[in-house]
C-alpha cells in the first residue's frame, strides 16, 4: 500500500489535472471562437493530455488498492482580454503543477514509499516538457500578437502532429 499522505496527495493531484483540463477546454474554446484553429487544436490536445494525466494517477491507486476519491473542480477562466493572455495563464499553470509534483515525489520520499516516488519520475520529466513548451509559445504569441496569423503559421509547422506514443508514459484508467 501507497504511504497515506500520499496517497491523500494524489488524491488531490487529480483534480488540479482535471482542472487543468477543464482550463485548456475554456482557452481552446476561446481561440476556436477567435477563429485560431491551430492555437485551439493545440490546446484541445494539451486538454487530452491532463485528462490522461488524471487517469494515469487513478489507475496507480487503483493498482495500489488504494482509495480513489474523485473531486470537484473549480470553474476555468473562461474569458479573456487577448490573445497571449491564455498562454501565460498555462505556463502559469504547468510551473504551479511542476511545485505540486515535485512535493508529491518528496512526499513518496519522507514516507520511505519509494514506489510511490518512482511512479512519479514520468511526471516530473514530462513537466519539465510542458514548461519548456509553454515557455516557447509565449515567447512566440508575445512576438507575433499583431499578427496571428505568423502564430498559426508556427503552430502548423512546429505542433502538426502529437507527439506520439510514449512506451514510458503510465497507463491511463480506462485507455485501450
Ligand atoms: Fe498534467
Ligand atoms: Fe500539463
Amino acid at each position: 500500500m501507497p504511504a497515506d499522505p500520499f496517497v491523500a496527495k494524489l488524491n488531490e493531484q487529480i483534480g488540479h489535472e482535471f482542472a487543468a483540463h477543464q482550463q485548456y477546454v475554456a482557452i481552446a474554446v476561446y481561440y476556436d471562437a477567435e477563429t485560431l484553429p491551430q492555437l485551439a487544436r493545440f490546446f484541445y490536445r494539451q486538454a487530452l493530455e491532463e485528462r490522461d494525466h488524471a487517469m494515469m494517477m487513478v489507475q496507480y491507486l487503483i493498482d495500489a488498492d488504494a482509495d480513489v476519491v474523485i473531486p470537484g473542480v473549480a470553474a476555468p477562466q473562461p474569458v479573456f482580454g487577448d490573445i497571449v493572455s491564455p498562454v501565460a495563464l498555462a505556463l502559469d499553470q504547468e510551473k504551479r503543477v511542476t511545485a505540486q509534483i515535485n512535493a508529491l515525489a518528496a512526499a513518496a520520499r519522507e514516507a520511505g514509499d519509494y514506489t510511490s516516488e518512482q511512479f512519479m519520475q514520468w511526471f516530473i520529466k514530462e513537466q519539465v516538457e510542458e514548461v519548456a513548451t509553454m515557455s516557447d509559445l509565449l515567447r512566440v504569441v508575445e512576438r507575433s500578437k499583431d499578427d496571428p496569423m505568423d502564430i498559426e503559421n508556427f503552430m502548423a509547422r512546429e505542433f502538426a502532429e502529437d507527439g506520439g506514443e510514449d512506451a514510458t508514459a503510465p497507463h491511463p484508467a480506462g485507455a485501450e
